[in-house]
C-alpha cells in the first residue's frame, strides 16, 4: 500500500489550514510537516504551536519530520500537539534508542531519518524498534531540489534487510519526488512518498497525488 505525504513546506503559510484541507480532499492520507530550526538546517519553519492549531482542522496522519538539533527537547511538545509520527535525524542525536522509546511511550509512531551521506548501518540496531525509516533523497533544508539517484540502492537494500528480518518497516522517501521519480522509489521498496513542490506546485493536485501513488 503506497501512501502519499504532501509536504506543507511548499504550501502557502498564510493559509495553512486551507492548504492542509486541500491535500486531504485530494486524497492524501498523510500531511508531512517539516520542522527546521535554523541550526540542523539553515532555515526555520514552524514549531509545535502550529501543529496544535492545524490538529483542530485535520484528521489526517500528521507526519512530523524534525530537522532540528537536540530533538529530545522537542518530542513531548510535538506529541502533545497532535503528531502521529515523529521522525528525528540520526545525525542530530546521541541516544537514538532512548528517543525511539520515548516517542513510542508518548503514543506516537517513531521514525528515524538518514541524510544522503549517512550509511544504512546506522539503523542496524534500531530497525527492530522503529516504525519508519526516512531515507532523504535530497540534502535536507529546502523544497524543490533534485532527487539523488544513488539513494535508490539504499532504499532497495533497506527493504531487503527489513523483509529478511520480518520487520514491518515503513520506508519513507523525501526530496525530489514527482511523477518521474516516484515509480523508481516505489520499485525500490519505499511505501510512503513525501512530495512538496510536485503536489503544491501542480495545477491539479489530485492528479499529482495520483501520479505519485502510481
Ligand atoms: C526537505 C524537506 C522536504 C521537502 C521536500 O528538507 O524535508 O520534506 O518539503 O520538498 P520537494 O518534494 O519539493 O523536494
Ligand atoms: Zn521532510
Amino acid at each position: 500500500m503506497i501512501q502519499v505525504a504532501p509536504s506543507i513546506l511548499s504550501a502557502d503559510f498564510a493559509h495553512l489550514a486551507d492548504e492542509v484541507q486541500r491535500i486531504e480532499t485530494a486524497g492524501a492520507e498523510y500531511v508531512h510537516i517539516d520542522v527546521m530550526d535554523g541550526a540542523f538546517v539553515p532555515n526555520i519553519t514552524l514549531g509545535a504551536p502550529v501543529v496544535k492549531s492545524l490538529r483542530k482542522c485535520s484528521a489526517a496522519v500528521f507526519d512530523v519530520h524534525l530537522m532540528v538539533e537536540r530533538p529530545e527537547a522537542q518530542i513531548a511538545s510535538f506529541a502533545e500537539a497532535g503528531a502521529d509520527v515523529i521522525t528525528f535525524h540520526i545525525e542530530a542525536v546521541r541516544h537514538a534508542h532512548r528517543l525511539v522509546q520515548e516517542i513510542k511511550s508518548l503514543g506516537c509512531r517513531a521514525g528515524v531519518a538518514l541524510n544522503p551521506a549517512t550509511p544504512l548501518v546506522m539503523l542496524e540496531e534500531l530497525m527492530a524498534d522503529i516504525d519508519m525509516a526516512l531515507i532523504m533523497t535530497v540534502n535536507p533544508g529546502f523544497g524543490g531540489q533534485k532527487f539523488i539517484p544513488s539513494m535508490l540502492e539504499k532504499i532497495a537494500l533497506l527493504r531487503h534487510t527489513a523483509e529478511e528480518n520480518d520487520f514491518a518497516l515503513d520506508i519513507e522517501v523525501d526530496g525530489g519526488i514527482n511523477a518521474e521519480t516516484a515509480p523508481l522509489v516505489r520499485e525500490a521498496g519505499a511505501n510512503i512518498l513525501v512530495a512538496g513542490s510536485a503536489v503544491y506546485g501542480a495545477s491539479d493536485i489530485e492528479k499529482a497525488i495520483q501520479a505519485i501513488r502510481g
